[in-house]
């Protein structure tokens, strides 16, 4: 098991689309168990292959409450195959954006087809915190982040104060 680094705002990586896996093999099985790792380390309920600067479509998630067992996916390649009209309000956070939470409003329900940890072909029907979440991972591959989901207003104060925080960083 390996933690990996995850990358912040305004770390450029997270603005890049990222490619498609091949197929999954053990180089990116490996990849799968240390982003597992680093996500229940933060801890987070999901992260994308670019917050470790992995330029790959792979997410990985658990969507599981805190007293529930464990349920960790992995997914390579994921797309969503369709969404609901209803839509559903969450208050999001990011592992690349700490300590901020902001109310975004996404499809409550989705379908998601990907290939699995083994390299199957696999289609699930999403609901609840999970819908938001695989939502929320794939847009990373993308190059979106929450914050596009929220007002201008509040995404220019939010990249600011971070841009401003790493500017401190480097200088000290
Ligand atoms: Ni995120």
């Amino acid at each position: 098991m390996t933690l990996r680094k995850i990358i912040i705002l305004p770390d450029k990586q997270l603005r890049l689309v990222c490619d498609p896996v091949k197929e999954v093999d053990d180089e990116i099985r490996a990849l799968m168990d240390d982003m597992l790792d680093t996500m229940y380390d933060a801890p987070g309920v999901g992260l994308a292959a670019i917050q470790i600067a992995v330029r790959k479509r792979v997410v990985v998630t658990d969507a599981a409450r805190d007293d529930d067992e464990k349920t960790p996916l992995c997914f390579a390649n994921p797309e969503i195959t369709w969404v609901s009209e209803e839509l559903a309000e969450y208050e999001e956070g990011c592992l690349s954006i700490p300590e901020f939470f902001e109310t975004v409003e996404r499809p409550a329900r989705c379908g998601v087809s990907y290939l699995d940890y083994d390299g199957k072909p696999q289609e699930m029907d999403c609901d609840g915190l999970l819908a938001t979440v695989i939502q929320h991972e794939i847009d990373h591959l993308n190059g979106v982040l929450f914050i596009d989901h929220i007002s201008k207003l509040k995404r220019d104060i939010i990249v600011k104060k971070f841009t401003k925080a790493k500017k401190r960083e480097s200088a000290a």
